[in-house]
């Protein structure tokens, strides 16, 4: 884990800030009458191009999507397969994040990461308000199965 800061991570920080900035207004978006909870996320893929998603809720509960599975659903749907970062933003609707509750992705979100990402160069950014962490996916998932187990 590193904590992002601009004289030691300049161009990441750079990466990092932008793709909260674009996670927070996706955050806007998100559907949430069930947990109250609203997540925004963003997706760097290699090509430079970047994805947005929100978490969306169901009336049936299962059915629920999260923010990055969003995002990520959404690229693979548009022909990107190869992903370097993605930043994540969640907090109880109409909260900001805090220290007490740092957004981290779920295990679902961790395993659909495993499959397009490389776990240790991919990065994981999330937040508390102030500071932003990033983290590597072999850090949230350590010995992850992946496609090249099968
Ligand atoms: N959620 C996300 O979208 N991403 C996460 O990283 C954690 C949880 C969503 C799922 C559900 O809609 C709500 O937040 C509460 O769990």
């Amino acid at each position: 884990m590193i904590i992002l800061n601009a004289e030691e991570n300049g161009a990441l920080y750079e990466e990092a800030g932008q793709l909260m900035k674009i996670a927070k207004e996706a955050r806007e978006n998100a559907y949430m009458p069930y947990s109250h909870f609203a997540v925004g996320a963003a997706l760097l893929c290699e090509d430079g191009s970047i994805y947005s998603g929100c978490n969306i809720e169901n009336a049936a509960y299962s059915p629920g999507n999260c923010a990055e599975r969003t995002a990520v659903f959404k690229a693979v749907s548009e022909g990107r397969r190869r992903f370097q970062a993605i930043a994540l933003v969640g907090a109880a609707e109409g909260k900001e994040p805090d220290k007490e509750a740092v957004c981290t992705p779920c295990g679902v979100c961790r395993q659909v990461m495993a499959e397009f990402c490389d776990t240790e160069s991919f990065r994981i950014y999330v937040t508390d308000g102030e500071n932003i962490y990033s983290y590597t996916l072999n850090e949230l998932l350590p010995m992850a199965f992946g496609p090249e187990q099968l």
